[in-house]
């Protein structure tokens, strides 16, 4: 038996004031998203903004449904969105916030499983790091350089082509 330990670098900020500008605005860009997020069962409103690299900023937001699993992540539309319309540009950055309708989300909120699998796609497809950039309401920013830190054993297009005959 070996025992590796994986370093997860995470850059904390005291609040957005801190970060570099191009950061702070992408953030403010996803608390305008979460505010029109269509989140009428869990009233948890997230918003994300993605910066890509030819300078688009594309927003999204929590889409819910009475069918409940019908809804899709705030990462995830905003995501999806980007590669509908630019699928040949990469992603430089997403920044991530959510509100609740009771008391206000002073921490950093951390993507789901599904839309950190999505992410990490999305950054080994463009090949450049994804930065990440979290936050609550308000309060501390969390910044990751690369998704490899959030999700860092994703699950890979690479064992599909190796142990599959799909010829992509
Ligand atoms: N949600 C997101 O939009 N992003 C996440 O990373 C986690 C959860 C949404 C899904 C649902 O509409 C609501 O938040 C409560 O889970």
């Amino acid at each position: 038996m070996k025992k590796e330990i994986v370093p997860l670098d995470i850059l904390l900020f005291e609040n957005e004031k801190e970060l570099v500008k191009a950061d702070m605005i992408l953030l403010e860009y996803a608390h305008q998203a979460a505010e029109k997020a269509y989140a009428p069962y869990s009233k948890f409103k997230v918003g994300a903004a993605v910066k890509l690299a030819n300078g688009k900023i594309i927003l999204g937001n929590n889409q819910e449904n009475a069918a409940y699993p019908s809804g899709l992540c705030a990462e995830r539309v905003a995501l999806f969105y980007a590669h509908a319309e630019y699928p040949e540009v990469a992603v430089e950055a997403i920044a991530i916030t959510a509100k609740g309708n009771k008391g206000v989300i002073d921490t950093p909120l951390s993507p789901c499983g599904a839309c950190r699998q999505v992410m990490a796609e999305s950054e080994k497809n463009s090949k450049q790091q994804m930065r990440v950039i979290m936050q609550g309401e308000k309060g501390p920013v969390m910044v990751v350089e690369s998704m490899k830190v959030l999700l860092p054993f994703s699950f890979l297009d690479e064992y599909l082509h190796k142990y599959t005959n799909t010829n992509r």
